[in-house]
């Protein structure tokens, strides 16, 4: 079986973007690959955050991919920081990875735009997210499109380190989840949904009352050409209607496009059947949420089991890098 790693951010609640995006990939992946996901509480330390907020929003994003599917008996869920390896080889993909290649990163120019403080490790970001990754041996990472640069740089470096040091890492590839799952703004449709460029109305958050569910779908932008078809340029919101009907339902886009001419009834449509979607999920939330100890047990397991893996591996890469080894 292919080893999987995917790794997301404990920076704000799952919204309809991350389950038809990503999460609905990791939990159908994580049958047929070997699978460790993992909330990388290190990384959302690179922009400030409310004091102390991080750990409660760590718990419970690992409810939520819980909640969504993720089945701890089958993968391995855990946090980034509850396996020190991580840091550990992060430190050495910072003395491996150069300035210049860092600098080219284009998540950092946006993400440093306009901060008046900018800190380090926004900066070097990408080489944890590097050890992140060739921790695990990695084969494939499940990735949205603009991750795509960040896979790219963690294949140059692992090639660079085994043709400097010897053979060590698997270099590993990205995979981009199939076309029709890129779930946008409903309120700016050109733009993807996403928790840190989104209001309140463009976004459906994972526990959205169905009530307010059906009323965002209900004000979603669209346009005023009348007409159902599915055309990104011209008609974004509705497209993109389209496509979360389709994927909420398991249809093609295509097939949902023809099923209607009328914005009202697709509004009301894709309201609803996102609603079903995510009742299954609401419920399991809440049975989750009132057990935080299982969701932290489950957490402690996964981070066992990574650390076996971690472990091997970090100790591979110290060798090969000429660290002295402590026995
Ligand atoms: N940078 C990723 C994001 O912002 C999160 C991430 C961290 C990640 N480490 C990873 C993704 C390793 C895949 C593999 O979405």
């Amino acid at each position: 079986m292919p080893r999987v790693f995917s790794g997301i951010q404990p920076t704000g609640e799952l919204h309809l973007g991350n389950l038809l995006g990503a999460v609905r990939n990791w939990v159908e992946d994580q049958h047929r690959a070997d699978s460790f996901y993992c909330v990388v509480d290190l990384h959302a330390l690179t922009v400030p955050g409310e004091p102390g907020a991080l750990g409660r929003q760590t718990l419970d994003l690992a409810a939520a991919l819980l909640a969504c599917g993720l089945d701890p008996e089958v993968c391995t869920l855990f946090v980034q920081s509850h396996v020190p390896e991580h840091t550990s080889l992060g430190w050495i993909m910072q003395c491996t990875t150069s300035f210049g290649e860092l600098r080219r990163m284009t998540q950092f120019k946006d993400k440093s735009q306009g901060q008046e403080s900018v800190s380090a490790g926004l900066f070097s970001y990408p080489a944890l997210q590097a050890a992140d990754i060739l921790l695990y041996d990695t084969d494939q990472v499940p990735v949205g499109e603009d991750q795509r640069q960040h896979i790219e740089l963690t294949r140059d470096v692992a090639e660079r380190f085994n043709a400097r040091y010897g053979d060590t890492f698997v270099v590993p590839a990205a995979t981009i989840p199939r076309a029709g799952a890129r779930v946008m703004d409903l309120q700016q449709p050109e733009r993807k949904m996403s928790k840190s460029t989104s209001g309140d109305a463009g976004i459906v958050r994972l526990d959205d009352d169905p009530a307010v569910v059906v009323k965002k779908f209900k004000r979603a932008v669209t346009d005023s050409l009348g007409e159902v078809r599915l055309d990104v340029d011209h008609q974004p919101g509705v497209t993109n209607l389209l496509s979360i009907l389709a994927a909420s339902t398991g249809r093609s886009p295509e097939e949902v496009a023809g099923a209607y001419d009328q914005y009202g009834p697709l509004k009301a449509d894709t309201g609803e059947a996102v609603v079903e979607l995510l009742r299954p999920i609401q419920e399991r939330l809440g049975e989750l949420r009132s057990d935080p100890g299982a969701v932290a047990e489950a957490l402690r397991r996964g981070a066992d089991k990574a650390g076996g893996v971690a472990a091997e591996v970090l100790e591979r890469a110290e060798r090969s890098i000429g660290l002295l080894p402590r026995r």
